[in-house]
């Protein structure tokens, strides 16, 4: 049975989101570079690439379910931000939100009795509470190591031994 078209004007919504999220992480790799945090940058790098997959995987759901792939216009992300401290609270907020769009997704599939695309978002619920749960415990590291620049050094280290996924 193909995907109903409401149900795949919203995953073509979410596929724009999905990039605008790889758009926002790809932002915030190059501004840390500039702001000599390569650990940083890497672990935003490294989300940037989840994040593509992540709009892959919607894609490729779509032409699977027999619907049409339509590509829409990917807002700027902000250029910098004041402080890692900052742009983490903004990861988790982004997160947030993302977690609220893919539970409107998965309520829209249950209205429909659409199972495959409650199973294919079923993923993607699992995937946010990781996202959230990895956004929130950076941001409350750097809360306790702020106000000490060279605890800030060592969690950027840390960060840049983040596996490729
Ligand atoms: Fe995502
Ligand atoms: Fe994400």
């Amino acid at each position: 049975m193909n995907i109903s078209k409401t149900m795949q004007d919203a995953i073509n919504e979410q596929i724009k989101n999905e990039f605008y999220s790889a758009y926002l992480y790809l932002a915030m790799a190059a501004h840390f570079e500039t702001a000599n945090l390569p650990g940083f940058a890497k672990w935003m790098r490294v989300q940037t690439g989840e994040e593509k997959d992540h709009a892959m995987r919607f894609f490729e759901y779509v032409i699977d379910r027999g619907g049409k792939v339509e590509l829409k216009a990917i807002d700027q992300p902000p250029l910098t931000w004041s402080s890692p401290r900052e742009a983490f609270e903004k990861v988790l907020e982004h997160e947030q939100k993302v977690t609220s769009l893919i539970n409107n997704l998965y309520a829209q599939a249950a209205k429909e009795n659409d199972y495959a695309s409650q199973g294919m978002l079923q993923w993607f619920l699992n995937e946010q509470i990781e996202e959230e749960k990895s956004a929130a415990l950076i941001l409350e590291q750097i809360k306790m190591i702020e106000a000490r620049g060279t605890a800030l050094y060592v969690l950027d280290h840390q960060l840049s031994k983040r596996d490729e996924d």
